[in-house]
């Protein structure tokens, strides 16, 4: 890939000149105006060895000119006061990079020889609950860094983690006790309502929230009509939040729940306890994760309550032991809110207090996220005030949209659905995952600005064109015809570096921001260039080569984001 060559002509340079000291760094040009790529690594150098930056300049110049080789790739080296290296590419070398991009798998990206296994956990829905917009997050930002890493080639296991044995099961078992329902009546309908009644409830009557306790205990310990009001819950509820995930392309390798990990539970207890890492306190089962170096104070992990019952401590714990003995991953990382930071901190300590990792493997890795607002700059709700569910945003979203012009009632359903995923999630992922951010439903169905919307529309545009104008060959004369022309080249030639820091940060807002640049700059270059009216046979067909993988890169990022493309809009 073009970046690595470059560095790799760079480093032969420092090094001819006599600087090893270095591995000197290319970057692309913060100053279009002047190169297409520059390094300044004159100035490290020069600090390390208390020389003149100019003076190192100056002799690695002069080691680049003397490659011959180096003649086909640079139109122009500069160095410029007080001594950078300003590099500026061939137009045929430049051309032959898109061309290239175009043939290579993956464009041309590097990646790592050793494939690694990561456990993704996102998702985290809760059973019985209606899945609302606190979920959002964490099923898309988990799909997106899952597509990353996929795209980097290596493996990864999805597993949605289900919350099916929480309190709220309890909750509802009672309630509809309460009802005299038996599991067989149970409907989707009835989980809807009786949920956040008993759970209002609880929170006024004492005797009701221990009672819902006390089913939850009993459930977990294998109370047999308690479970099979669990499966019957489990089973309606999970096809719901399929349905859901599914409207969203978020898609789990594994369904396991809290609850599977209760199998796994004794024979943790027992290896801790064999190791004498659990004790009693205050009549709990209680572990110390503190650490020497720690500067604040770190309370032990609770692992069992003094009435028996385990905790979502417990239940991640003994999730990854089992992790590790089913599929021996190399990375195990978790997308929820920022707020579970200090569990998962708690939990990964004690994973490697007991022992669990082993020279680094596997790392845990907690990806927190912030907290979707609405308008008026708290959490999204809904004018009843509660948190909305997902169908009525999904509804909510659509209605915007096409409440912005006549045009966009025409659309299909089923345009309109992938539409509708293009808002909320350019929307969410252009944010860095852990900040807070505004979710403006006028403002991200807008075809203007930084919005699904206007991603959307840019790509039809380039598939229109190609469509129009068919090539028979990727044959091209090397010639940049104009200053848009090679700007539009020089963006392709980004997604080398914005790649490795989406995967190296798990960061599909990086991503996000390329696509929107690509878009921005490939909008003027055909303002610009009206390719249907050209005579020039050759150059239209250079500048559909050159749209050709445009429309290929974005279609790739487009599956990353998880966004498809409408047929019209
Ligand atoms: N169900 C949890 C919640 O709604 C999220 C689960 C996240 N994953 C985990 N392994 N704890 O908060």
């Amino acid at each position: 890939m073009v970046l690595q060559q470059l560095k790799t002509i760079l480093k032969k340079a420092f090094s001819q000149a006599g600087f090893n000291q270095i591995e000197p760094k290319m970057i692309v040009s913060n100053r279009p105006d002047l190169c297409d790529y520059q390094s300044d690594s004159c100035f490290m150098l020069a600090k390390q060895l208390h020389q003149n930056p100019w003076d190192i300049a100056q002799k690695v110049l002069l080691e680049l000119q003397k490659d011959k080789g180096n003649e086909t790739i640079f139109a122009k080296i500069d160095i410029v006061r007080p001594g950078f290296l300003n590099f500026t590419l061939a137009d045929q070398f430049l051309t032959n990079c898109v061309e290239r991009m175009l043939t290579q798998p993956k464009f041309g990206l590097e990646v790592p020889n050793k494939q690694e296994t990561y456990v993704l956990d996102y998702g985290g829905p809760n059973v019985a609950k209606p899945l609302h917009v606190g979920h959002l997050r964490s099923a898309i930002v988990g799909e997106s860094v899952k597509r990353i890493i996929e795209w980097y080639g290596h493996k990864v296991i999805s597993d949605v983690h289900l919350g099916d044995y929480g309190l709220q099961i309890g909750q509802v078992i009672y309630g509809a006790i309460l009802d005299h329902k038996q599991p067989k009546d149970l409907t989707l309908q009835y989980l809807d309502t009786i949920y956040p009644k008993m759970s209002a409830l609880s929170k006024t009557d004492e005797v009701v929230k221990e009672k819902c306790a006390q089913i939850t205990k009993e459930l977990q310990e294998g109370n047999a009509e308690y479970k099979e009001y669990w499966k019957a819950i489990v089973s309606i509820s999970k096809a719901d939040i399929a349905r859901i995930y599914d409207y969203l392309d978020v898609h789990f390798d594994y369904w396991l729940g809290e609850s599977d990990s209760y199998q796994d539970i004794p024979a943790l207890e027992k290896y801790l306890n064999d190791r004498s890492l659990l004790y009693t306190s205050q009549g709990a089962r209680v572990m110390d994760i503190a650490e020497d170096t720690d500067k604040k104070e770190m309370p032990p992990l609770l692992f069992q309550k003094s009435n028996g019952a385990y905790l979502y401590a417990t239940t991640d714990f003994a999730t990854i032991w089992q992790r590790i003995r089913d599929w021996d991953p190399d990375h195990i990382l978790y997308f929820t809110d920022i707020r579970q930071a200090q569990h998962f901190e708690s939990v990964f300590r004690a994973c490697k207090k007991a022992g669990l990792i082993q020279n680094g493997r596997p790392q845990l890795e907690f990806c927190g996220f912030g907290t979707v607002n609405g308008v008026d700059g708290k959490p999204f709700k809904t004018r009843a005030g509660d948190s909305p569910k997902l169908d009525s945003l999904f509804r909510q979203v659509k209605e915007v949209f096409m409440g912005i012009k006549e045009s966009n009632k025409q659309a299909s359903q089923e345009d309109l659905d992938k539409i509708v995923n293009a808002i909320i999630k350019f929307a969410d992922l252009q944010n860095a995952k852990e900040r807070d951010y505004i979710f403006d439903i006028q403002k991200f169905s807008n075809i203007v600005g930084k919005t699904g919307p206007y991603i959307l529309y840019t790509y039809l545009r380039v598939k229109n064109i190609l469509m129009s104008n068919t090539i028979d060959n990727h044959n091209q004369s090397g010639i940049i015809y104009n200053e848009i022309d090679r700007k539009l080249r020089l963006e392709l030639l980004k997604y080398f570096t914005i790649m490795p820091v989406a995967m190296e940060t798990k960061s599909p807002s990086v991503i996000c921001d390329y696509v929107y640049n690509l878009c921005t700059v490939t909008n003027s270059f055909y303002e610009s260039n009206r390719i249907s009216t050209l005579e020039n046979l050759q150059q239209k067909q250079d500048w559909c080569v050159l749209l050709a993988c445009v429309e290929k890169v974005m279609h790739q990022l487009f599956h990353i984001i998880g966004m498809e493309a409408p047929s019209v809009m």
